[in-house]
């Protein structure tokens, strides 16, 4: 028994290897997780708070369109309700897209080395993907992506800060691809790890969609929210085309857990200040510190730092494990020699850092 011949091709995803996994490996009991872009600091104690008071409302289905938390989402981030829709995290609002908007045969462009959700949601729909470069800073080249455009191109997705090299592309860049791209094709922006981007020119995708141009901006609560086991992000586009994508969603892809913590997650949001900060500082001084070690790495906008290796990153990766840390190998992203490295509370970066410098000096 085969499945369609297109599946056939479809590779499997590769995520970051689990605790539990590299425990029974190592032996080890102190393994940290620094391979998946998780927030390290955790959820607010106000989410662990709220999980405890669902209580029996368990036993009825969750609202199909979580209707409270859209109207949370809009106001603390001044978005029209009407203009947003929740999903089982950022990669089901990125498979919607392709569901609902490519045909079979139909060119999907996106970046390379990136996300590997974009290619899988493309393959999915039958559609062909077309992958573009990255720039020299490890930001989407938005100039490859205009040069890919042909008559076919119906959908393109990009990552901003991109995964896995962290770099972004600022409001200028934005603006000159805006104003050349046809307005028949659907622009994804995937920004997960928007929250982390330090810089003044961040790009405005909101009201371009406000103007009803066909964008889907792509968010979640997986990072810098730090509710990656409840699976929950969220989108906004126009409003015509919010309503084509929930036709292709599950009616209940958000559960009520998962709906619970994002309403108290968005009430704290002292609490989401305070980890943006200690991730930029832990992120400025690790940067700094892997530099002073004599690695290049690539520059930052996200909770992570991709290190460039002089050697095969599985044999760096490994020896890490073996030293208690999880860190993730990129080759599967189309970036072999790098290691990708989770931003962490300064205790752990501290002591993974000692760690990597007595691998650099001393080899594994
Ligand atoms: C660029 C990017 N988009 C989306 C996701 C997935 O987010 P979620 O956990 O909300 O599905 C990730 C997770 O690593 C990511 O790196």
């Amino acid at each position: 028994m085969l499945p369609r011949s297109d599946i056939l091709q479809l590779p499997g995803y590769t995520p970051g290897r689990s605790i539990h996994t590299v425990q029974q490996e190592t032996g080890r009991t102190d393994v940290v997780k620094l391979a998946s872009n998780e927030s390290l600091w955790g959820p607010s104690p106000k989410v662990l708070a709220a999980l405890k008071t669902m209580g029996e409302k368990i036993l009825y289905y969750p609202e199909v369109k979580s209707q409270p938390l859209l109207d949370r989402i809009g106001e603390a981030h001044h978005i029209d309700p009407s203009l947003l829709l929740v999903g089982n995290g950022a990669d089901e609002l990125l498979r919607l897209v392709a569901a609902a908007f490519v045909n079979p045969g139909d060119e999907v462009i996106y970046p390379r080395p990136s996300f590997a959700a974009y290619g899988h949601a493309t393959r999915l729909s039958g559609g062909e993907g077309v992958t573009v470069p990255l720039t020299a800073t490890g930001s989407v080249d938005l100039t490859a992506v205009l040069s890919a455009i042909t008559t076919k191109t119906r959908l393109i997705y990009l990552c901003n800060p991109n995964n896995p090299t962290g770099g972004a592309f600022n409001q200028a860049e934005w603006d000159w691809f805006v104003g050349q791209i046809p307005h028949d094709i659907v622009v994804v922006v995937d920004e997960a790890y928007r929250e982390y981007a330090n810089m003044a020119d961040y790009p405005d995708v909101e009201s371009l969609i406000q103007s009803g141009r066909p964008f889907v901006m792509v968010r979640t609560f997986s990072k810098i929210y730090g509710l990656a086991a409840l699976r929950i992000g969220w989108a906004m586009a126009p409003a015509a085309i919010i309503d084509w994508l929930y036709r292709v969603r599950e009616p209940f892809s958000v559960n009520l857990a998962a709906e619970t913590a994002a309403l108290a997650a968005l009430d704290d949001s002292a609490w989401i200040a305070e980890v943006q900060k200690a991730t930029l500082k832990v992120r400025e001084s690790a940067m700094d510190q892997i530099q002073r070690l004599g690695f290049e790495a690539w520059p930052s906008q996200a909770n992570f730092i991709t290190i460039k290796l002089p050697s095969d990153s599985a044999a760096w990766a490994k020896a890490l494990e073996n030293r208690g840390y999880i860190v993730r190998a990129t080759d599967s992203f189309g970036l072999p020699r790098n290691i990708r490295v989770t931003m962490a509370p300064n205790s752990v970066m501290q002591a993974f850092l000692d760690t990597l410098k007595t691998l650099a000096h001393d080899g594994f």
